[in-house]
This record gives structure tokens, sequence and C-alpha cells, in this order.
């Protein structure tokens, strides 16, 4: 027994309720501006995919509906209208939710601008002679495999009653070892403006996972940027707000890797900076636990809470 996977657009019906495991994550690119269905195939790849440390790229429009009108209330409340406020979402994911903040941030802060910034915002595609690409985080782990007409997962074991998609997975697994093995990583290239860089081993393509509605707005709004950045490193310009949802969670974090990134967070604002610090616990409707923090006297106090409050809490405040 096996099961193919889908790689052509026009055979993927996003709306369709199967499961996504065996979609490839080819299907992810879209045209600027995109097609509706284009932009429906990537918000359905985008809510499962999960990353090799185990943080999951889940996010989807609207999720903040609810949330940026209670944050905006708050921030007017420390901030004149006038301000240049930078404002800073990290982990945003596809930045689909941190476009949907600029639109109401700037309208109350008409001098303001808002990065968003992920770890990741782009996955490669390596495609060898033999038709086979392992598509793979910028530092080389794999995620996902494809050869006509197979679409493998390789973080999660293929199911057991698929036992010819089990055999192909280990194979693909210790294939992709073999090619990291025998390969320099190309960094430089990684790091480079750059898309697509062909080598005699096989051909590298940058696949982009920013939402392609946040991408338009980047490209037609300058106070609106997209970057690359991580939690547990200071941003490189001092700013007023930072907010960070669904990321410092206990779920994903020691306590020792979330004090670092609270840590970061008070590196990166400025006195009397606010910091938004939160998560959803219920996706339909969204509920969110969230903590309103402000850098004062040398660490947070806190401002104001959503629900229960973040669980950072007693770190933060202990
Ligand atoms: C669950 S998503 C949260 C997306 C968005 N903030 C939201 O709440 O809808 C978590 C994101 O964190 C990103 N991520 C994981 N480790 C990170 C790190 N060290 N620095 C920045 N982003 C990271 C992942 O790429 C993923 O997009």
């Amino acid at each position: 027994m096996w099961k193919t996977g889908t790689f052509e657009a026009e055979k993927f019906d996003p709306a369709s309720t199967s499961t996504v495991r065996w979609v490839s994550y080819r299907l992810l690119e879209a045209g600027i501006p995109p097609t509706e269905k284009e932009v429906a195939i990537f918000e359905r790849l985008m809510f499962h995919i999960q990353l090799s440390g185990g943080v999951y790229r889940t996010t989807f429009a609207n999720r903040f509906r609810d949330l940026d009108p209670w944050i905006n209330a708050a921030l007017i409340k420390n901030f004149h209208q006038s301000t240049h406020l930078q404002a800073q979402d990290w982990a945003a994911s596809d930045c689909l939710t941190s476009s949907q903040w600029a639109g109401s941030l700037f309208q109350l802060f008409p001098n303001a601008t808002l990065t968003a910034s992920d770890l990741t915002l782009f996955l490669i595609e390596f495609t060898n002679s033999d038709g086979e690409s392992y598509f793979v985080e910028p530092d080389g782990n794999p995620l996902q495999y494809f050869r006509k007409p197979f679409v493998l997962n390789l973080k999660d074991e293929e199911p057991w009653m698929f036992p010819l998609n089990r055999m192909l997975q280990t194979r693909a697994k210790r294939r992709w070892e073999e090619i990291r093995g025998g390969m320099s990583w190309p960094r430089q290239w990684v790091q480079s403006e750059a898309t697509e860089m062909a080598t005699p081993g096989g051909v590298f393509r940058k696949i982009l996972v920013v939402h392609p509605k946040a991408r338009q707005l980047a490209s037609s709004n300058p106070a609106f940027r997209i970057a690359q950045h991580s939690v547990f490193e200071p941003s490189p310009a001092l700013c007023h707000v930072v907010r960070t949802m669904n990321i410092l969670n206990k779920a994903y974090f020691p306590c020792d890797g979330l004090r670092k990134g609270a840590e970061s967070v008070y590196e990166s604002l400025l006195d009397g900076g606010v910091w938004i610090a939160g998560r959803t616990v219920r996706d339909s409707p969204p509920q969110h636990e969230v903590t309103l923090f402000r850098k004062e006297n040398g660490w947070f106090r806190k401002l104001d809470q959503v629900g229960p409050g973040s669980e950072l809490e007693p770190l933060i405040l202990g």
C-alpha cells in the first residue's frame, strides 16, 4: 500500500478537508499579485508547516482581529499620536497578521513603522539530476521530499499503513544526509538576495514563506518592512514596541530560552517601550492570553492583560 502526493495546483482543492501532509511545498509559490487560489493554497499549507525545532508556522488571517484594537488602545495611552512609533512583530510567520495590524496601527500613528520578522522567511528546494527535490530549512534541516508521484514528510514518520512510503522516506532521509554531507552548505547564497543557484550536484531555489499579501504591502508601503531575525537576538535598532505572539511559549522553549528571549526584547526596547507577550489558546474563535509589559527602572513592569495574562508573567515579574 502506498499514498501518492499532490504537486500540481490544479489538482489541489485548498477548501477540501483532507490532510495536507502529502502536498508539495512547491505549491507555496505565488505570483505578485497572487491569484485567489494561490492565496488559499498558501494559507492552507502554512497552517500546518512544522519546522525542525518543533515550532509550527501556524498563523491565519484575522487571528488578531480582537487583539489588535486592544493593543492599539493601550499604545495610544502610552505614546503620543505624533510619535515616530517603531513597532516590531517578532516570529511573525508569514507576516500576514503583521500586515493586518499595520492597517489599524498606521491610522492611529501616522508616523509609525512596523517591522515584521521571523527566523525563517524562505525554505530551500534542492533538486538533483535524478529529479528528486528536498525541501529544507535555510540551515539544511530536511522537511519534505518530492519525487513524482511521491511527496514525503521528512520530519515525522509516514503512517504504518503505507509501507512503501515508509521505505522511500527512510531512503530519502539517508540520501539527504549523504548529499548534505558531501557538500559545503552554501551559506553565502542562503544569506544573499539571489533566489536560485545551480551547482554540479543540483539546483538550489528559495521558496518564500511570506504571505503574498504581506509582500505586496511591503513593496507598496515603506513603513511596513519584513526582516529576518531571531527572538534570541536583540533587534538591530531600538524600538518602542515589540510583539511576541505564539513564540515565547513554555511548550516551545525551556525557562532559560524564555528568559533569553525576554532579555532580547528588553535590549531592543527604548526606555518606556512596550512588550506585548502572549499566546493563542483557542483558534476558532481566537482566544488569547496576553500581558503588556513596560520597560522601566531596569526591567519590566506589568501594564495590562488579556484573559489570565501571559504564562511568562511569573518568570518576568518574579
Ligand atoms: C506559531 S508561529 C507564530 C506566528 C504569529 N506570531 C502568530 O501568532 O500568528 C511561530 C513562528 O516562530 C518562528 N520562529 C521559530 N523560532 C524562532 C526564532 N528563534 N526567532 C524568530 N522566529 C522563530 C517560526 O518560523 C514560526 O513562524
